[in-house]
Order: C-alpha cells, then structure tokens, then sequence
C-alpha cells in the first residue's frame, strides 16, 4: 500500500550510455508534476513479467527543470527486472512516475563538503555536487568505480570540481582506505555518502569510531547489494496464516503485495522503515540491507525492511502490522 504522493506520465526523450552498464534517460513530463530537488529519488511504474512492479532511480537533475527529468539506470544482471524494463524504453515510450521523498536533502549551512560516491551512487551525488558549487561551497569528490570505463559523469564533475575529484578506480588500486578517508576529514565538514551496502558500513564504522557527530554523516543507498547472493524463500504471515514462496530475484515486499497482503512503504530502497516486518519466528539468518535499522536492530533478528532485506533461505513467520513503522529514531 503506496502512501498518497503525486505522479505523472512521462515520455522518454533520449537516452544514452553515461558509463558502461549505465544508461542515461531523459523524460519530458506529459501530465502532472512531481518535484525533486539535488539527492532525490523518484519511481517508476512498469509492468513486469510477474506483474506490476515499482522501481526508484535517482535523479540527475537540481529539480529547477521540473518538465524534463533524467534519471541513470544501471543494469543489473541479474537482477529482478526493472533495469532491464528500463533499458527496453525507446524514445518515445510512456511510464508513469511518482513523486518520492528526498532522504538526503542538501543542506548549505557549511562551508566544506565531502562527497563520497561509489558505483551507481554518483547518480544522486553529481546533482548535490552541482548544487553545492553553484552556492559557492567548496567540495572534494571521492568517486569509487570498477575501472575508467565503469565511470560516469566524469567530465561533468572534473569541471564543477577541478582538483577536488579524486577518482579512484578498484581494479587498479583494490578497494577504498576508507578508515584513512574518514580520519582526514576536517572537523565542520559535512560528509554525503552513496554507493554499495558494504562501502556505507564500513564509512559508517569507521565514522562512529572516531566519535564524529552522526548528523554531519548524511548517506542515500541503492539497497540491492546484499552481503550475500539473494536465495529464495517462504514466509508465512502471522495475521493471514498465509503462507508465501518469494523468488530469488523478487523482493519480499513485490510478494507479499502480490499475493494480495497490504504492506505500507515509500521509498524502495531502505532507507524510510514503512516497510518494516516483525519477524516472529525464522530458520535461516537476515540480509539485512537497509540503511533505516540501527545494527542492534538488525543483530536481534526481529525485524526487516521488506522492500530490499531478504532471509538466507528457509522459512520465516512475520507480522505485518506487529510493530511501529517509519522512523524511531
Ligand atoms: S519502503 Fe522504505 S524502507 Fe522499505
């Protein structure tokens, strides 16, 4: 069960390979609005070969545009369907998109920004790098991709940035210091961060060890990499007695709705807790790969975002409406 947000039907305009495996797509809104600003996501409706289906991709734009909208879509093989839907889409294709929440809005109260941004995660971060240098801010860009061919947006950057992007590709020199990253950051410097689950965490670690103010660490996730391969497995819903088989490559909250259970949720990827289950009983552990429960909630296995958390396999019992959802702080 959605929550109530505005939507519009889109045509796509163009489209091109920003990078390798990530396609640029640019939308010219046909009727309706939906707004976004420097960090936000928006969704898209499409059909799949299961049915219906929702997906969120992060906006390139700074929101002052609102009649076009461009989104990058990395495809993902495997995945469960949607990227693949959206590099289908020809000029001139329809969809539906419905307005999101913002989950890493800028703020311009610094004077220095950090901006760390790994994979597909540059996608919300070159708007926030764009709006911050428009402001006057300074900003250094740390920007980790699989190798020059995997990286996007480069030449957009280096000209807001200049000296301040650092690129940093794995293949040639292995993953991110990031306990070095996190110690050099200057006191009063606000710090975005977006990319894969395991780079978030351990920023995050590495950020709590030193004792550094969490509101200064502002993060955005694409929550589909999960520290283990996706497996499939049954729940059976505490309220209904209704027992549910979930595909390897589909969410737990794409099978509960299709089987006809009403599940609140907004943004799709982790981040807000709408879609957060009780798990009252259960054979296998949680990949959890959220950025909304704290790591005790998610040590005590007694709750999961089903939009993109998943068990290890197995079988599991969960309560639909047994605890409070959204943010607890
Ligand atoms: S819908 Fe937001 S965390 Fe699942």
């Amino acid at each position: 069960m959605e929550s109530q947000r505005a939507t519009a039907t889109a045509r796509l305009k163009e489209a091109s390979l920003a990078a390798t495996g990530i396609r640029l797509m640019r939308f010219e809104i046909l009727e309706g609005t939906v707004s976004t600003s420097p960090g936000a996501h928006l969704t898209f409706e499409m059909q799949l070969k299961d049915g219906p289906a929702t997906r969120s991709y992060s906006v390139v734009d700074d929101g002052m545009a609102p009649e076009l909208i461009t989104v990058a879509v990395k495809l993902e093989d495997p995945g469960r369907g949607g990227s693949r839907h959206m590099w289908s889409l020809e000029p001139g294709d329809e969809i539906k998109i419905i307005e999101s929440s913002n989950s890493m809005p800028v703020s311009f109260d610094r004077r220095n920004y950090l901006v760390v941004a790994g994979g597909i995660g540059i996608t919300p971060m070159t708007a926030i790098v764009a709006a911050l240098r428009s402001s006057g801010r300074e900003v250094r860009m740390v920007y980790c991709a699989r190798s020059r061919e995997h990286a996007a947006f480069h030449d957009r950057l280096s000209s807001l940035l200049g000296d301040g992007l650092v690129m940093h590709y794995d293949a040639e020199s292995g993953f991110l210091d990031v306990e070095a990253l996190v110690s050099g950051v200057e006191p009063g410097t606000q710090v975005y961060i977006c990319g894969p689950i395991g780079m978030m965490n351990a920023i995050k670690a590495a950020w709590a060890a030193l004792g550094l103010p969490a509101h200064d660490l502002r993060y955005e996730t694409f929550a589909n990499s999960g520290t283990e391969r996706s497996q499939p497995f049954d729940v059976t819903v505490v309220e209904t007695g209704r027992t549910v088989h979930v595909e390897a490559q589909q969410t737990l909250l794409d099978a509960l709705v299709k089987s006809g259970h009403e599940v609140m949720y907004e943004c799709l990827k982790g981040e807000c807790g709408l879609c957060k289950l009780e798990v009252t009983q259960a054979d296998t552990g949680i990949d959890h790969r959220d950025v909304f429960l704290s790591e005790r909630e998610k040590a005590s296995g007694e709750s999961l975002c089903a939009c993109v958390s998943r068990f290890s396999g197995g079988h599991a019992h969960v309560r639909i409406d047994g605890i409070s959802h959204g943010p607890t702080g």
